[in-house]
C-alpha cells in the first residue's frame, strides 16, 4: 500500500504519519510539502521526517500527475491553515486551499487513487449560536480560510465516484503535542502562556464555544477515512464533522482546566470584549455512527498534561512566543519580509546559504523543480 500525505511537514502531518506508520508498518508513506515550516521544530533533536519513506519538497499547485502513480490513498493536509494566514495571504489561500486541492484530487483520480481525504474545518460554520451544527446545517464561512474550505468541498463532491471515494473531514480546532507544535491554537496557547508567563489572558469574555480535537484523534479519523471507509459507508463523497460532542468547550472552561493542571496560573478575562464571531458548537453524531472504532480517545486533562510535558522538556520559557517560530503567521510574515518566500509563487521554500545566495536565488533555482529525498531505506 502506498499513501501520499500532502502538507506533512506541518503541525498535524507528523502525527498523522506516525499514526499511519504504526497502523500499517508495511505501507509506503510519501510526504509532499513546500517546507514552509520545516525548521519550526519544538525540539531540534526530535526530527519527525525519519518516519516517511520518501519526502518530496514540492508545491501542491504544480505537482505532476505521475506523483500519484501506484498510490492507494491521498491525505491532503497542505494548506495555508488558519484565519490570520488567510487574511494576510488571501489570494494564495484561495489558490492553495481551494484550487490546488481540486487539481490534486483530479490528478489523483486520473492516476487511479482509490481514496482522497480532505482536511476541512468546522470553521465553515462561522458564527452559529449555541445550536450544535450538523453536516446538514447551512455553512456560514466568514473568512478567506473558511471560504476556501467550503469551495474545495463543493468541487471535490463533483469528482467523487465509487472508485474515487472522497471524505471531507470538517475537523474541530486541533490541540495537543506535535513535533511541530503550534502555539496559535487556543489550548496550546493557554498552556504555553501558563508555563512561560504564569498567566492566561482571554481576549473575549470567555463564553464563546470552540469544538476541539486532539491531533492524535485527528490521525485516527484520517486512518478510518483513508484506509477503511468505502462508498457504502456514507457515499462516494462524504462531508463529516470530525470530533466529539463532549469536546465542545467554552473558552473560559479551557482556561480553568489549564489553571487546574498548572497551579498558580492567573486567568484574566476581557469582560468588555465585543461578541466573538467564531463561537459555534458542532454535532459529531454522524461521525460516531459511521466510525465507531475510530472515535476520539484523548482527555482534555491528558492533552494539557502532555503539552506541559513537551514544553518543559524543550525548556520552553519564551514569554514572547506569539512572535516565534511556533506561530504560523509570524513565520510566514518573517520569511516574506526577509525576501525568502513569496507564497503567491508556487515552489518549495529554499533557505539561502549566504546573503548573496539570497539575492540570486530567484535566478538560480527553478521553482517548479521537485526534489525527492528518500527518507527510509
Ligand atoms: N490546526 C487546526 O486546528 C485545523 C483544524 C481543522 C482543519 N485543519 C486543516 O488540517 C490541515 C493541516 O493543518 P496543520 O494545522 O497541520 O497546518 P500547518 O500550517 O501546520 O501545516 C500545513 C502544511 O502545508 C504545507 N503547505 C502549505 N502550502 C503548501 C503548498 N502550496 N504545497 C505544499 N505544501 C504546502 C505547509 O508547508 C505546512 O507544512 C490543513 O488543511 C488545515 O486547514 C487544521
Amino acid at each position: 500500500m502506498r499513501i501520499c500525505i500532502t502538507g506533512n511537514l506541518g503541525y498535524i502531518g507528523p502525527c498523522v504519519i506516525q499514526h499511519l506508520r504504526a497502523a500499517n508498518p508495511d505501507a509506503t508513506l510519501v510526504g509532499i510539502d513546500t517546507g514552509y515550516f520545516a525548521g519550526c521544530l519544538l525540539d531540534p533533536l526530535h526530527y519527525p521526517e525519519s518516519v516517511p519513506d520518501v519526502q518530496y519538497y514540492a508545491d501542491v499547485r504544480t505537482l505532476p500527475e505521475e506523483m500519484f502513480a501506484g498510490v492507494d490513498a491521498v491525505v491532503h493536509l497542505a494548506a495555508l491553515s488558519n484565519d490570520p494566514l488567510g487574511s494576510r495571504f488571501a489570494e494564495a489561500t484561495g489558490e492553495i486551499n481551494h484550487l490546488a486541492t481540486v487539481e490534486v484530487a483530479k490528478k489523483a483520480r486520473q492516476a487511479g487513487v482509490r481514496s482522497f481525504v480532505f482536511a476541512s474545518s468546522c470553521s465553515v460554520y462561522g458564527l452559529a449560536g449555541t445550536m450544535a451544527r450538523t453536516e446538514e446545517s447551512e455553512v456560514n464561512p466568514l473568512t478567506a480560510y473558511a471560504k476556501s474550505k467550503v469551495h474545495a468541498e463543493i468541487d471535490l463532491a463533483e469528482l467523487a465516484t465509487d472508485d474515487f471515494v472522497v471524505t471531507c473531514l470538517r475537523f474541530a480546532t486541533a490541540c495537543g503535542a506535535s513535533p511541530r507544535l503550534r502555539l496559535d491554537l487556543v489550548i496550546n496557547d493557554f498552556v504555553a502562556s501558563a508555563v512561560a508567563v504564569g498567566q492566561i489572558r482571554i481576549l473575549s469574555d470567555g463564553t464563546p464555544w470552540r469544538p476541539l480535537i486532539a491531533v492524535r484523534d485527528m490521525a485516527r479519523a484520517i486512518e478510518w477515512a483513508a484506509l477503511h471507509r468505502t462508498a457504502g459507508e456514507g457515499g462516494a463523497c462524504l462531508v463529516l464533522n470530525a470530533g466529539s460532542d463532549s469536546w465542545n468547550w467554552q473558552v473560559r472552561d479551557l482556561a480553568a482546566a489549564v489553571a487546574e493542571a498548572i497551579p498558580g496560573t492567573q486567568i484574566s478575562i476581557n469582560s468588555d470584549a465585543p461578541p466573538d464571531s467564531r463561537s459555534y458548537r458542532v454535532d459529531f453524531g454522524l461521525f460516531r455512527s459511521l466510525a465507531p472504532g475510530f472515535q476520539p480517545q484523548s482527555t482534555l486533562m491528558g492533552t494539557i498534561a502532555e503539552l506541559k510535558l513537551v514544553l518543559e522538556r524543550a525548556k520552553f520559557s519564551d514569554t514572547n512566543f506569539r512572535q516565534s517560530r511556533l506561530v504560523r503567521l509570524h513565520v510566514l510574515s518573517s520569511l516574506t519580509e526577509d525576501g525568502l518566500l513569496d507564497v503567491g509563487k508556487p515552489g518549495p521554500i529554499r533557505y539561502p546559504l549566504t546573503a548573496t545566495d539570497s539575492q540570486s536565488r530567484g535566478a538560480a533555482l527553478d521553482p517548479q523543480e521537485v526534489l525527492s529525498v528518500p527518507a527510509r531505506a
